[in-house]
This record gives C-alpha cells, sequence and structure tokens, in this order.
C-alpha cells in the first residue's frame, strides 16, 4: 500500500510546541509529513508581517522531529493545487478558520473534496500569546499566579502544570534511551523562545561526537530569574515542549540549576560535555566540575569549569561553533 502523505501549511512565526504539536498530530494521521511553510510576502499580504523570516521559520520546522519533508515558500491559497503539487492524500488545519486577505477559507476546496483533515489547536500557546508576553515584559513568571500584572486587563492563559506533563509524555521519544556505542552529551541552558540560533546549536553538539545522545538541561524559571534577573518569556514546561520537538534533542531534563552538577553527570552517565557551558558557570558555588583526562582545569575566568577529582573520566567541548 502506498503511505500516506500529509501535508501541513503555516507561517509558523515565533515557532513555539503548538506548531510541534500540530505537526506531531498531522503525522500520525498518515505515514509521510511534508510542511508547508509560507513566504514573507504571502504573510505579508494576507495576516500581516511576520517577526521571523522565511529562512528562520523553514529552519525550525526542519527541525521538527515528526517532519519528514520541508517545502519553504509555498503560496497561501490553492491549497488544493499544492496538495496535487506534492502528491498529497490531505492536508490538515487546527480548529480554526484560515482566511485569506479576501475572507475566505483557503481550505474550502480540500474541505469539499474531502482532502481536508483537522486537528485540535494547542491551548496556551500561540504566536500572539507570545508577542503579548514580550511585550508585558520579564519581571514576572509566565506560569502560576504571579502571571497576571496587577492593574493589567489581560487574562493569564497559562495551563495546569499537568497539562504540560501530558504533552511532555506525548513529545517524549519512545527511543529516549542511550543504545550500547552511544556517547553521551550533555549541554544546558534557557533555550528561550526557541529560536533558529538554538537548533543549530542543538545541532553541532549532537554531531560533535559519532553515535552522539544529547541531554539537554533545562534551566528552571527560578534560576533564570536568579542568576539573570528577569523571567524567561516561556516557563520551563514550555521550553522543555519546544526542546523535545527537536529532532537533535534526545532526552531533556527539566529544571536545572545555572551550574553544572556531579549529580547530573553521574546520574545520567554523561561523557562528553557538550557546547558552550557559560563562562559564568565557575562563580557559583558547588559548580562543575570537570577534567580531561589527566588534566585538571583551574577555576577562572578562561577555564571557567573547575574539577572534581572524582570525574576524571569526562570530557567537553566547548565553544563548538
Ligand atoms: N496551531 C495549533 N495550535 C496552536 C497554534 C497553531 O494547532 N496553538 C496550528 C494551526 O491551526 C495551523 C498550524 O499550527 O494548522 C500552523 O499555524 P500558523 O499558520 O503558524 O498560524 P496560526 O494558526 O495563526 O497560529 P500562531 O499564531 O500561533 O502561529
Amino acid at each position: 500500500m502506498n503511505p500516506v502523505r500529509v501535508w501541513g501549511n503555516g507561517c509558523y512565526d515565533v515557532f513555539h510546541f503548538g506548531h510541534a504539536n500540530f505537526i506531531r498530530q498531522a503525522k500520525m494521521m498518515g505515514d509521510y509529513m511534508i510542511a508547508g511553510v509560507h513566504g514573507d510576502a504571502d504573510i505579508m499580504q494576507n495576516k500581516g508581517k511576520p517577526v521571523m523570516d522565511q529562512v528562520e521559520r523553514a529552519r525550525m520546522i526542519s527541525a521538527v522531529r515528526w517532519v519528514d519533508e520541508i517545502q519553504e515558500n509555498v503560496p497561501y491559497g490553492n491549497i488544493l493545487n499544492t496538495l496535487n503539487d506534492y502528491n498529497c492524500n490531505f492536508c490538515v488545519h487546527g480548529d480554526d478558520i484560515a482566511r485569506d486577505a479576501n475572507g475566505n477559507d483557503i481550505y474550502q476546496e480540500c474541505k469539499d473534496t474531502n482532502r481536508f483533515r483537522e486537528c485540535k489547536r494547542t491551548e496556551g500557546i500561540s504566536t500572539t500569546e507570545l508577542i503579548d508576553r514580550i511585550l508585558l515584559g520579564t519581571d514576572m513568571n509566565f506560569f502560576g499566579p504571579e502571571f497576571s500584572r496587577k492593574g493589567s486587563k489581560k487574562k493569564s492563559r497559562i495551563m495546569p502544570r499537568e497539562y504540560y506533563e501530558e504533552k511532555i509524555k506525548e513529545f517524549t521519544p519512545p527511543n529516549s534511551f542511550p543504545k550500547e556505542g552511544d556517547t553521551i552529551l550533555y549541554t544546558q541552558g534557557v533555550f528561550d523562545l526557541f529560536h533558529s540560533g538554538h537548533v543549530n546549536y542543538l545541532e553541532k553538539c549532537k554531531n560533535s561526537e559519532q553515535n552522539g545522545f544529547l541531554i539537554v538541561g533545562i534551566l528552571s524559571d527560578e534560576e533564570v530569574n536568579r542568576v539573570y534577573g528577569t523571567f524567561p518569556i516561556t516557563n520551563v514546561h514550555e521550553r522543555a515542549l519546544a526542546l523535545l520537538s527537536c529532532r537533535y534533542v534526545d532526552q531533556v531534563v527539566i529544571g536545572v540549576s545555572f551550574c553544572v552538577t556531579e549529580e547530573i553527570i553521574s546520574k545520567h552517565k554523561v561523557t562528553v560535555l557538550s557546547g558552550n557551558i557559560s563562562p559564568r558557570s565557575w562563580l557559583c558555588e558547588g559548580c562543575i566540575t570537570l577534567s580531561t583526562g589527566s588534566h585538571i582545569f583551574e577555576a577562572s575566568l578562561h577555564n571557567p569549569l573547575m574539577v572534581a577529582p572524582s570525574l576524571n573520566s569526562i570530557s567537553y567541548k566547548w565553544n563548538i561553533n
């Protein structure tokens, strides 16, 4: 039987886990998922100026683990023609109506010919929501009761913890355990408003070793606030979901502290610390502690990672850019 080819077009502006969840659900409806990303000019004409340009938007979608193929700069309308061009069985869209500049449903022809499928939009996240949060500022945690700024008419749309936990289960790849012969790599960071710079960085981390199994630690919201003095725009669960949707990430550790701890290294059997671990990490008490072979690093601005004698087998690659 021929594989069922699924089409999912969109603007995918300011990437978030709602986009990834849409693609995940669409892929489950068939075998082969093609994501179509609209070009800047078409979006400008039909919706308004996108925040991210088409190259950045396409890069983000190409990194989503459930995407098999990506088509860039696809037209906003004429989706039935596009389905035929790419030999797709049907297209999928969230349960809101997408209209063109003239107010027409861009999927009407596909609906009329039974080549349209719908999936539920992911609650609690959207590009508009993120832009609103950026405008509100980062002096609040976008999770829990602090979200609504005093005096603001804006209502909190943050979802309960259980909602995120359920999604995290759905996003976790089935093979999220290292195999025999894998090199376990670890990096960590904030990864707020997951963007193409993060994706490029994670790809390099993942490919820095053959058979690399990449574990990514995500700083908790409180830790971001403690170290940087602001809260992130996306809360720790939202950041985890964006990372889990990325094909270069094999596992996440949610809510780590700024300093890489010995506990992380030993619990996850990390053999390589990968990427740019912030040079500020040496400032913290009890921070990482690393060695490469017999070389012991001193804690200094130039060698930010301190060494624990117990971690002699760890090597690290930083500034891999
Ligand atoms: N989508 C979704 N859940 C969200 C956001 C988007 O299921 N929270 C779906 C849309 O319904 C669409 C696809 O993701 O099928 C791509 O959406 P896009 O064209 O980027 O734009 P919007 O629907 O306007 O959503 P957003 O503004 O959040 O990008």
